[in-house]
């Protein structure tokens, strides 16, 4: 994509052109959340106009409407990660309730006492403390694969590290703070070659490259609506069919019944049986809107965009004395931690919002990953496809611009 095609994708993003500070807002966050186009605004507006009305449970007009259009999403996101049914497809209300479905349905049917989950260093704190939960409850070992000091996930040693008591690896496919693509299509060999199940956590990574779930063969994976540019408050949990069938209910209440007695209840089918209650119709059909609108741009152009962005921000940033990046994998997604000799990242994040630049710093919700690299938090510059050079220039002059008030100061 050239700069034009940058600069029209902007314009289909209100938020881009507001100011912050009387700056132009230089919005490079998007690892925590991502901006929403106005198709996706629109979808949000329209349905609450014109289709509200509550899914699988009216004979009338909008009623139908509104789950007819929730199961096209449901269908919109089968197609955009290649799931064989959208059967397969649960909505929840993010990446984080859908790893705690797992986890709970997972141990509650296949684990007992002594049994051993896997997980790498670099998991954000929702890849570890629904497991961590199941393990205190069930008596399981939580087991967790190393990386290297350019963050990179030792995966021989994730294959030594299952045993025949191990019954799933859990595995992130991009690090939130690293920015480390995994080889997840190498971890899923290497465990179903032990016959152990994968869940790939996609919260960063299906915003930035293509993702096949038949392709990958991974057992589960999943993903948030809002860091792809939909609405909060909706996720996504792919699950092999097989998989989902054997998984006992998550949560119990309208939608995901067959019948209910006082004495005893039947499931809906898959994927019903994991949806309790009044689904976000609204948000899965806001979601829809942004896949569509990501198809139309094509995701391996955005992929390639935000390839180049990351090699140029990186060696601009590095040419700053005293600054240090921390995570160097040989694969890397565009998002840039980095930390500056002498100055607090909770300083640096303060004085760049102060020009209109949003970083995210502190631990990034992955405080054991800081306690292996030994620092206590990063400053992490995150890009979208809708972020520019000139953007990554304003990031680099502005750290410039805070590395010599220091410097001065100090003097
Ligand atoms: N997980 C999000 C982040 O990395 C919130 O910022």
């Amino acid at each position: 994509m050239n700069k034009a095609d940058i600069y029209k994708i902007r314009d289909d993003f209100p938020i881009l052109s507001r100011e912050v500070f009387g700056n132009p807002l230089v919005y490079l966050d998007n690892a925590a959340t991502t901006q929403k186009p106005q198709c996706v605004i629109d979808k949000i507006t329209k349905m609450y106009c014109l289709e509200n009305a509550n899914v699988h449970r009216g004979v009338h007009f909008l009623s139908q409407a509104a789950t007819d259009e929730h199961e096209a999403s449901r269908r919109t996101v089968q197609k955009f990660i290649n799931a064989a049914s959208s059967n397969e497809i649960v909505f929840t209300r993010g990446a984080t309730e859908s790893i705690n479905l797992v986890a709970s349905s997972f141990c509650r049917k296949f684990c007992k006492e002594g049994d051993e989950i896997l997980i790498t260093a670099m998991e954000h704190h929702s890849n570890i403390v629904p497991w961590q939960m199941q393990c205190d409850y069930y008596g399981l070992k939580l087991k967790v694969a190393p990386i290297n000091a350019d963050g990179e996930l030792l995966t021989d040693e994730l294959s030594r590290m299952i045993t025949p008591r191990t019954r799933l690896v859990s595995v992130t496919h991009v690090s939130n703070v690293l920015g480390t693509i995994n080889p997840v299509d190498k971890i899923v060999k290497l465990s179903h070659a032990q016959n152990v199940p994968v869940l790939i956590d996609a919260a960063q990574s299906v915003q930035h490259c293509r993702v096949d779930v038949q392709q990958l063969d991974c057992d589960f994976l999943v993903f948030s609506s809002h860091k792809i540019y939909g609405p909060t408050g909706v996720g996504v949990l792919y699950g092999k069919e097989r998989w989902l069938n054997d998984l006992p209910p998550y949560q119990g209440g309208g939608e995901m019944i067959e019948s209910v007695s006082f004495d005893k209840t039947t499931f809906n089918s898959l994927p019903f049986k994991f949806e309790a209650g009044t689904p976000d119709f609204v948000g899965t059909a806001a979601l829809a809107a942004a896949l569509d609108y990501l198809t139309l741009i094509g995701i391996d152009k955005i992929a390639a965009y935000e390839h180049e962005l990351l090699q140029y921000a990186t060696e601009k940033l590095l040419s700053i004395p005293g600054l240090r990046i921390i995570g160097n994998a040989g694969e890397k997604s565009s998002v840039i931690s980095f930390l500056v000799d002498g100055i607090h990242p909770y300083d640096i994040g303060t004085l760049l919002d102060k020009m209109g630049i949003a970083v995210r710093t502190g631990h990034h919700c992955a405080e054991p990953l800081m306690h292996e690299l030994g620092i206590e938090g990063t400053v992490r510059a995150s890009f979208a496809f809708y972020n520019t050079k000139e953007e990554a220039d304003k990031l680099v002059k502005g750290v410039e611009r805070i590395v010599k008030m220091f410097r001065n100061v100090k003097r």
